[in-house]
């Protein structure tokens, strides 16, 4: 088969890695990919935004399928355009894409069909969001509504903070153009869940768990992801259970019954407290980069089950994972997630596995600058390590992270730390 994959960042380095092994492949090609794409894929100089080129580029090659990585191409309708030019894609249309796309979508959906979820209210003016934070008190969370990857979001520990936010998201929009959700806040720990989907089945993923704050002991802004680990202590069989009959299962039914059946992967972003998992937003993609550690644990052929997704054909599709634990420590360019600091030179990728197969680093952030890799983006590397256990894992990845020398990144030293503490 010839697959064209979408998508430049590590969760595309690790579907790549993981596609490219798949039995079935003839060609893949990636676009637009990255250096570490390169050694998987053909590159292609593909814009997706550009749905024309993309139908143009899969009619030359003869694409069986395309795979779509990131979210804005897939709010955007590019699996949309591309099914109805007769080119088969896996991920969701641009209606079930709302899921991510819109977050009072998705809470709506919620009420309606009685998922657990923070209370909320949305606003598009800043006087009645302001009422709303002072009667509710805090901590409370603030939201834009729309795609902010992560970083529109502020937890606010005092009503002072969530009224700064508030004047800050309103400031920035344009006049009657705000959209934010404001929302109770959410007590426990936080699990990524991933489930493929094919419109009316869901096959639940391996667990994992991915660190939002930027610094160490969970400190410091919201980011995409400094690192990921794979399985989740805290999800437990029960609480996976409980995942999928409170939360999946009722919105893939109200997806299919409001017309927009969801196709693809449904990433189910928890928090699991004393009452159970409660949904704290959904995703219509991988998360990076939990998706590096899960591709890592993955014995199956990745390929058949994303057909299988995209045909209707969950039902025969089983997936294998490895007993072993898998861990990923983001290397980050200096300034992120605030204005990262580009162009500086990473050295010692060569060196960083040495020769372990059960080392990978993925790359996200980076370009080719004559024969250097430099970083060219935020997060910028995704070194992976798999072991019998997440400590073990861990050491190897921080051990990898060493032979890396590039003074213009930074990571955080603990990721994997709740699961750790919890092995005792
Ligand atoms: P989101 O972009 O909605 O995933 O939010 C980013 C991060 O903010 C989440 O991963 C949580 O750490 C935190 N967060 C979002 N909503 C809540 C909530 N209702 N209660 C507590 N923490 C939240
Ligand atoms: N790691 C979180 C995300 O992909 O949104």
């Amino acid at each position: 088969m010839n697959v064209l994959l979408i998508g430049s960042g590590g969760r595309e380095h690790a579907l790549a890695w993981k596609l490219a092994a798949s039995p079935l492949m003839t060609r893949l090609y990636c676009a637009p990919g990255n250096p570490g794409i390169a050694a998987e894929a053909a590159c292609v100089a593909l814009d997706p935004a550009d749905h024309a080129s993309v139908i143009a580029f899969c009619r030359v090659k003869a694409i069986d399928l395309v795979v779509v990585g990131p979210e804005a191409p897939l709010v955007a309708g590019l699996v949309d355009d591309l099914e109805a030019a007769g080119i088969k894609a896996f991920g969701p249309t641009k209606a079930a894409a709302r899921l991510e796309g819109s977050k009072g979508f998705t809470k709506d959906l919620c009420r309606d069909a009685g998922i657990p979820t923070a209370a909320y209210a949305s606003f598009t003016a800043l006087a009645p969001a302001k009422a709303y934070v002072r009667a509710k008190g805090a901590p409370i969370v603030v939201k834009a509504d729309g795609l902010a990857a992560g970083k529109g979001v502020v937890v606010a520990a005092t009503v002072a903070e969530a009224e700064a936010a508030l004047d800050h998201l309103f400031a920035s929009a344009a006049p009657g153009e705000a959209a934010v959700v404001v929302e109770e806040f959410l007590d426990g720990e936080e699990a990524s869940f991933f489930v493929l989907c094919d419109g009316t089945s869901a096959l639940p993923l391996a667990t994992a768990q991915d660190h939002k704050r930027a610094f160490d002991n969970d400190q410091g802004p919201n980011t995409g992801g400094m690192g990921a680990y794979s399985p989740a202590p805290v999800m437990t069989p029960a609480v996976v259970e409980r995942t999928m009959a409170e939360i999946i299962r009722p919105t893939l039914r109200a997806m299919a019954e409001k017309g927009c059946p969801f196709k693809g992967i449904l990433y189910a972003g928890l928090m699991v407290g004393s009452n159970g998992p409660k949904l704290i937003e959904y995703n219509v993609r991988f998360g990076d980069p939990e998706c590096q550690v899960l591709m890592m644990r993955l014995v199956s052929d990745l390929l058949p089950a994303l057909i299988a997704a995209r045909d209707g054909t969950l039902n025969d599709v089983e997936l294998r994972w490895y007993d072993d634990a898998a861990l990923t420590v983001v290397l980050a360019a200096r300034g992120y997630p605030g204005k990262a600091e580009t162009g500086t030179v990473i050295a010692g990728l060569g060196t960083a596995a040495q020769g372990d197969p059960d080392v990978v680093v993925f790359h996200a952030g980076t370009a080719q600058r004559g024969d250097d890799i430099v970083a060219a983006g935020g997060r910028v590397l995704g070194v992976t390590a798999m072991a019998p256990t997440i400590a073990e894992a861990q050491a190897k990845a921080y051990r990898a992270v060493d032979r890396i020398d590039w003074p213009g990144g930074f990571c955080r030293r603990d990721i994997g730390w709740r699961a750790i503490a919890r092995a005792g």
